[in-house]
């Protein structure tokens, strides 16, 4: 049987997990896979539905209406399709990320995407980013990675990704949001964010992408 790799990074929002994991990914040729990406379709799902999304009992009641595909285009961008609608660019809406963060709360919530995240390592060399992909999605991954930066240097990034897109919002205001979610994320009792016993810690407070990327690289290559 063929071995696939699996390469875990975990770490707060705003680390820069996404933009070295899909990076990594082009480099190593693994399939890069976005696990926020399925908690903010559930997040979106409940909105759409205006349902609170730190109503439990609602939310679990909305998951058998929930079909979730994540497709991979020629690009090799991941695409989430929900209910047969492609949803990428929608769930990347700033007012959805506290739905994902509350959503991802609920342990309900957590089982029913557990099984989609590890199909997509049995069938692929992966790197996956999320919270919990080390401790509790792929616990045997070759590679464990735990990102962490500050968190003023987290929202400074944030600042520059959605200036960059045309949707600015003030440094302040990001500041707060990105501390509310690692509370929430933190706090949870359900998976969370916490680096594994056996992941390597790297802080990327001060790096550019170019550092990050060598360093992670250096990292996973000594790993494999
Ligand atoms: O990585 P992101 O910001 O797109 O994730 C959105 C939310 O989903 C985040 O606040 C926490 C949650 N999440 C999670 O609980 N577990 C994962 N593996 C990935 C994301």
């Amino acid at each position: 049987m063929e071995h696939y790799y699996a390469v875990a990074i975990d770490g707060p929002s705003g680390a820069g997990k996404s933009t070295l994991a899909r990076a990594l990914a082009k480099e190593l040729g693994f399939v890069y896979v976005d696990t926020g990406a399925i908690y903010r379709s559930v997040g979106y799902f409940a909105r759409q539905r205006g349902v609170d999304p730190a109503d439990e009992a609602a939310v679990e009641a909305l998951l058998p209406e929930i079909r979730l595909e994540m497709l991979y285009g020629e690009d090799g961008l991941q695409h989430m399709i929900l209910n047969g609608q492609d949803v990428t660019r929608e769930i990347r809406l700033p007012e959805i990320s506290l739905y994902a963060s509350r959503v991802s709360a609920i342990p309900a919530v957590r089982a029913f995407l557990l099984e989609m995240q590890r199909g997509m390592a049995r069938t692929h060399s992966v790197i996956m980013d999320g919270r919990d992909i080390g401790t509790v999605v792929l616990p045997q991954a070759d590679v464990k990675l735990f990102l962490t930066a500050s968190a003023e240097d987290r929202a400074r990034r944030r600042f520059l990704e959605l200036e960059e897109r045309g949707t600015p919002e003030p440094y302040e205001k990001l500041l707060e949001e990105m501390r509310e979610r690692d509370r929430n994320d933190t706090s949870r009792a359900a998976a969370p964010l916490r680096a594994a016993e056996d992941a390597v810690v790297l802080d990327t407070t001060g790096n550019t992408f170019q550092q990050s990327f060598d360093l992670l690289l250096r990292t996973i290559k000594e790993k494999l």
